[in-house]
Parts: structure tokens; sequence; C-alpha cells
């Protein structure tokens, strides 16, 4: 038996009714990954595509996906930001293969048969649309009452705030700010607060394992001190941390916020092992944090926007982080490292020194693309099992303190809102 999904019924079993113990069949399966992907990636979410500073002039676009559907975030000759799907009407090929380009002046052409779209994706030119006149006559063409305003591209739902851009297939999707809620909309104007961003660099990994578990890891305030032995060993993290966990209503959404402690020396507060006090940082500017005004006493936020982001604050470095699902099994993960026009020279090399802490090289970020892996691994082996996710109580609820497996219950309890029919 490779694969017990495919043998048997795909049908869950929770012990109760709560979300404590997740079945390892939540990550396992197609048809169930198909399921998230409608209720959660096509239907009432907002999903995360690119950044406005991707896109500055008329004419530039960004592909990129909305779950697994390839989508291109194009800026017109106006100034607006559409959202397109790269299908194209005529024999729905992907057209669009480049990442990033500039199609101010022709739009969009289809290379099968030079179909061509508007940067608004209105269908405007379609060879040999009246036929070919020979022998006085008219050959072919398409028929009398072809419209090209029937065929033009599917236009997502788009919404932009502080410079962020999230599209929708789904043409009755409540606003953004409606879907982020109050609590967590805060922590999102805090990082994006009107400044114009700039765009530091990409980095791009896919990671073997089911997508949820890219959320869950940034739900998780139990592994950072123990799994990161980066942060511990030069006293990033430390046990006098100040924390907070909140969630908007649905318990879908969540924001882990922290406060670096700053009593006394942090090898009498870390509480791990893992600490050295000897141990230095070879080149300590990685470590080389400068407060910055906008934080407003928080050193870090690590939020997530369910299902398709994480807005992630550590001391300087500041990214976006797209989750990409490719089948139950697999998604692509793609950083988006940015920074902020009004940053000093220094500011924009620190932001940069700092992001080697992340991707999928980084110092601290390595290690979780392994855990997931290797979840994913434990999943498909035993697909009666469950993990538990008890620590801090079998409850959901906001916390002030990281001791707790909370958001991870929160986004379970809404999961199977969503999922079970
Ligand atoms: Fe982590």
């Amino acid at each position: 038996m490779d694969n017990a999904s495919t043998v048997f019924p795909h049908k869950i079993h929770w012990e109760s009714d709560g979300t404590s113990r997740i079945p390892f069949m939540a990550y396992t399966g197609a048809d169930q990954h198909r399921k998230e992907l409608e209720r959660f990636f096509y239907r009432k979410h907002w999903c995360y595509v690119g950044l406005e500073a991707e896109i500055p002039n008329p004419g530039d676009f960004k592909r990129t996906v909305v779950g697994e559907r390839s989508v291109i975030m194009v800026r017109d000759a106006d100034g607006g930001i559409n959202v397109v799907e790269n299908v194209c009407a005529h024999r729905g090929m992907q057209f669009c293969r480049e990442r990033h380009g500039n199609r101010k002046d022709s739009g969009f052409t289809c290379p099968y048969h030079q179909w061509n779209y508007s940067l608004q994706g209105d269908l405007q030119g379609v060879p040999f649309r009246r036929g070919v006149r020979q022998d006085g006559k008219v050959n072919g063409g398409m028929p009398a009452d072809f419209k090209t305003a029937e065929h033009g591209l599917t236009r997502l739902r788009v919404a932009a705030r502080g410079g962020v851009v999230f599209a929708s297939f789904d043409p009755d999707i409540e606003s953004l700010e409606d879907f982020m809620g109050p609590t967590i909309l805060g922590y999102f104007d805090r990082l994006f607060n009107g400044r114009k961003l700039t765009i530091l660099g990409y980095n791009r990994q896919r990671i073997p394992g089911n997508w949820k578990l890219m959320q869950e890891n940034i739900k998780d305030p139990y592994h950072p001190g123990l799994l990161h032995t980066w942060f511990v060993t030069f006293g990033l993290w430390r046990a006098d941390n100040k924390s907070e966990l909140k969630m908007d209503a649905h318990h879908r959404h969540a924001a882990m916020i922290s406060t670096r402690g700053a009593s006394g020396k942090a090898g009498q507060v870390t509480q791990v092992s893992s600490f050295k006090e000897s141990m230095q940082l070879n080149d300590p500017r990685f470590l080389d944090i400068m407060p910055e005004p906008w934080w407003g006493g928080p050193t870090a936020v690590m939020m997530t926007l369910f299902p398709s982001v994480i807005l992630q604050q550590q001391v300087n470095s500041v990214s976006t982080r797209h989750i990409q699902p490719n089948g139950n099994g697999s998604f692509d993960f793609v950083w988006t490292h940015f920074g902020f026009e009004d940053d000093t020279g220094e500011m924009t090399q620190r932001r940069l020194r700092q992001a080697n802490l992340f991707g999928p090289a980084g110092f601290v970020s390595a290690d979780d693309g392994e855990v997931i892996e290797l979840s994913q691994k434990g999943f498909e082996q035993k697909p009666y099992h469950r993990t538990l996710a008890e620590l801090g109580g079998r409850e959901v609820g906001d916390t002030d303190h990281m001791v707790t497996e909370t958001l991870i219950r929160g986004m379970y309890e809404y999961w199977r809102r969503e999922m079970e029919d």
C-alpha cells in the first residue's frame, strides 16, 4: 500500500468536536486538497498577489498565482491595477510565461493563435476573424455573431491597501477590511502605513509538504526557541520576550506580537540550553538592530492572513511570504523582501543583511522548510493517526504569552466550519 488515501475513501475522523487533535488525513489526499482550493483560495477569501511597487509603471506586469490558478497582476495606462487569469479565451493556453515584464504598447498576445488582450483583459484582436478573401469569396472566419466583448480574460476582483494587492475570483466577496477584521487590520496598517515600498529582492523555494503547515508554522510560537538554535544561540530569542497572540473573529488570521526582553543579560533569562553566552557571530552586523519609529513597541510581528500569505516584521527585516500550493503535498513559498522609500542607504543594507536569516537557506528559516517536509512524511506513512496541539489547553482564544498552540487550534476550528458539509 503506497498511499492509503487512494485505497480508502477519504473520510476524516476527528476524535472530538474540538481541534486540539488534528487528523493526519487533513494533510493527505488530492480530493480534499481540491475542496480546500475551492473553499479557501477561490471563494470568500482575498488572496495575496503582490506589491504595487512590483509594477510601478503603466504596462508593468507580474505573473503569479491564486491558489493553483495562474494569474497576471498588471498596471493599465490609467495607473489602475488589474488581475486577470492567465488562460487564453480561445484554446485555454497559459499564454504568459515571463515572471515580470512590460506590455504597455502591445497588451498580451497568446503565442498560439495571436489572440490579443488589453491590459484590462479585453479581447481586442482575433487573426482571420473575418476570414480570408480568395477568388472573389470569403473563406472561413469567426461566426457572424461572434463578439469580442464576450471573450475577454477572466477578471478577478482586486483590493489594494498600503501598497499590498489582493485578488479574488469571488464576485461577492466582502471588503478586504472586513475580511481581515479590525484587530488584524490594525497590525496590517502598522506595517503598511502608506509609505511607498521598495522591492529589495526575492527568494523562492518548493517545500514538499502541505500548504497549511506553513500557516501553522507561523501560528506556532512553541517552536522558535527550540528548533531555531541560531536564534537562541545568539540571544535573539529570549524567554523574557513579552508576547501576545491575537486572532480575527473567525480565528483564521493571526498575529504573533513580541517585544524583546531588555532586563539583564540574555544568558540569565533564555532558559534554553542552546544559548551560548561565549559564542559570538563573526559578523555581528547580522544582528545590528535599529529600532524604527513605526514599530510602536513590538520588535517582531508575524501575521498569517489565511490562506495565502505571511506578513513578516522581524526586527528590521520585512517581507511577504506567498503560499502557492501545488497538490496536497507540496507548495512553492515565495518571499518578497521589501523596504520603504524613505529608508537611508544604511537601513537598506541592514534590511538586506537581516534577510539572510530568512528564505530557503536562511539561518533560521531553513529549519522550517525541513520540519514541514518531515511532518508531511510522517502524515503520509500513518494515515489514521493525528497530531497533538494541546499546549496551553484545548480551547481557542487570544493570549498574552507564547506557551500555547491556540492559534493552530483556532485555524482548524475555522477549517472544520468551512470544510465539513
Ligand atoms: Fe520557525
